[in-house]
């Protein structure tokens, strides 16, 4: 069935015009594209979103490396949805990404285990909580049963 994931575009790749359109490509071939838009978040914003880190090492860089330029985010519709945006943005930190899977987004573009280019949320539970995040008018169910 079709399954609802948000994915964001880091300020890495933002900030490097053909990069972004690369992942902007890819994301067109593999999904339907719901709804899309640009901000750059305030670090209030970053540490909200990334609450759940609060405490670990990388905290700290997390949060002001993403309200440190502006970002793209995507409710994107699909098989799997979840899973497949994950597989294709590949491990998170840089390392194994560009050793073990030099296919993915991550293994392409990540700078580092921060500035990793994308996210993508990781089960149901949190693809439902990050688009209300991004998108508060957002209707899942509406758009699900639309004609
Ligand atoms: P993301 O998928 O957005 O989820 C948490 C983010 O924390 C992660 O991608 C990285 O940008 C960042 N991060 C930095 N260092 C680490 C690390 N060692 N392990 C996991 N996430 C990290």
């Amino acid at each position: 069935a079709l399954q609802l994931t948000l994915a964001v575009v880091k300020p890495d790749a933002v900030a490097h015009p053909l990069i972004l359109e690369a992942l902007h490509q890819k994301i067109l071939q593999n999904f339907i594209i719901v709804r899309k838009k640009d901000l750059m978040w305030r670090t209030e914003d970053s540490e909200r979103f990334y609450a759940e880190h609060a405490g670990r090492f990388f905290y700290q860089r997390l949060v002001e490396f993403m309200s440190s330029g502006p970002m793209r985010v995507y409710i994107l519709a699909r098989e799997d949805a979840i899973t497949y945006w994950r597989g294709m943005m590949g491990p998170t930190k840089v390392f194994r990404a560009r050793f073990t899977s030099p296919d993915t987004l991550r293994g392409q573009y990540g700078l580092t285990d921060t500035r990793n280019t994308t996210h993508g949320s990781d089960s149901v539970y949190s693809a439902k909580r990050e688009i209300s995040f991004f998108f508060p008018e957002f209707n899942a169910d509406e758009w699900m049963s639309r004609e």
